[in-house]
Formats: structure tokens, sequence, C-alpha cells
């Protein structure tokens, strides 16, 4: 007897992908249904019974999927849909919002963050720094206009983020220190 044979609807996505490995290790087929706006057909393909690229939202598709009668699945009845598929919201350009910068708009060099984390704990050594090695990014700014035009904005501060991160740190540590006795 064949194994039963499961739909996975955006089984190329994220969830989806682990859905269709899942699903293949504990003996089921899996065959997805993904319109690959978002996923990608390498991450399924080596787990996946089969991969029908197309949308969930195609009546007649999904009708012969399920009818048996689609070449992806002549005869073979599916048993179960897992429906994981989910649109990718758009922006106001019209374009996916797949990729968003989070970032909150200012820029600090690696040595002032460097420098202002060591004022931050008290640190009294020295940072040496090896001008041998590449210095990365030239500058170390994201674009987040895209969130930005979506109206998010950062509500904590590069420096008050650091301060409390720091404090945070320092409780736990005295906590543990503490435990230990
Ligand atoms: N990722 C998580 O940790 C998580 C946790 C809980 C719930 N969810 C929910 O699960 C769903 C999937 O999340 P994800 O992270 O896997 O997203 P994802 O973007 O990685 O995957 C979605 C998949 O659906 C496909 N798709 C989009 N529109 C389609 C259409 N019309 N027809 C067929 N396929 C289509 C995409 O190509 C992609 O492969 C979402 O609704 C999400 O909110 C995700």
């Amino acid at each position: 007897m064949s194994s039963p044979l499961v739909l996975v609807t955006g089984g190329a996505g994220y969830l989806g992908s682990h859905v269709v490995s899942a699903l293949t290790s504990a003996g089921y087929n899996a065959l997805v249904l993904d319109n690959l706006s978002v996923g990608n057909a390498d991450l399924v393909l080596p787990h996946a019974w089969a991969l029908v690229e197309g949308a969930y939202g195609d009546l007649p598709l999904v009708r012969a999927l399920l009818e048996r009668s689609h070449p992806a699945n002549p005869g073979r009845p599916v048993a179960a849909v897992v429906h994981c598929a989910s649109d990718a919201p758009c922006g106001d350009d019209g374009e996916l919002l797949t990729v968003l910068n989070v970032g909150s708009g200012a820029e600090i060099s690696i040595r002032d963050l460097a420098n202002a984390v060591a004022r931050e704990c008290d640190f009294r050594g020295t940072i040496s720094w090896d001008a041998s090695k590449p210095d990365g990014t030239p500058r170390k700014l994201l674009d987040s206009s895209r969130l930005a035009g979506l109206g998010w904005r950062a509500r904590i501060l590069l420096e008050q983020g650091r301060a409390s991160t720091v404090t945070a740190y320092r409780q736990e540590c005295e906590g543990q220190l503490a435990r230990l006795g």
C-alpha cells in the first residue's frame, strides 16, 4: 500500500518546508502546492513527493488535485491538507514586503559603539584594534525607509537600549552569583 498523500500549500516556505520534511520522515508523501512567490523550490524538493507550482486560490487547480485528476497525482487521493501558504503583504508601492530593514535610522561606528559599551560597563582595560583586518561595510546605516513608510519608528534609542541591556546583564550576573552563594 502506498503512503497517504498530504497536500501542503505553501510547502516551499519556512513553516511549510518543515511540515513537508516532518511528514516525509513520518512516512507520508507530501504534495506541495506553492506559487513560489516567496518559497524556494530547492528547499523543499529533496523532501517533497511532488511540487506543483500554482496558487491555492486557483480553484480549478486545487479541485483537480483533490479530485486526483491533476497530472501530479493521477488516481492518488489526497488524504489531508495542511495549509501553510500565506501571501506576503504588499507595501504602498505594490512590492511584496518580504525583506524589511529594521533600524533606528541612527549610525554609529564600531569603534564608537565599543567605547560606549566599555564606558557603560566600567571597563578599565584597553581595546585593541587589528587594523590588518577589513573594516566591513563602510557605512553602518540600514535603509529603513520602507518600514518607516509603514508608520514604524524605533521607540528605544541606542543609548537607552545599551544601558538597559547592561543593567539587565548585571542583574542576571548578580542573581547567579547570589544563587551560587
Ligand atoms: N514562521 C513562523 O514561525 C510561523 C509561526 C506561526 C504561524 N506562522 C504562519 O504560517 C504561515 C506561513 O508562514 P511562513 O513563515 O512559512 O511564511 P513563508 O512566506 O516562508 O511561506 C509562505 C509560502 O506560501 C507561498 N505562497 C504565498 N502565496 C501563495 C499562494 N497564493 N498560493 C500558493 N502558495 C503561496 C510562498 O511562496 C511561501 O512558500 C503564515 O500565515 C504565518 O503567519 C508562521
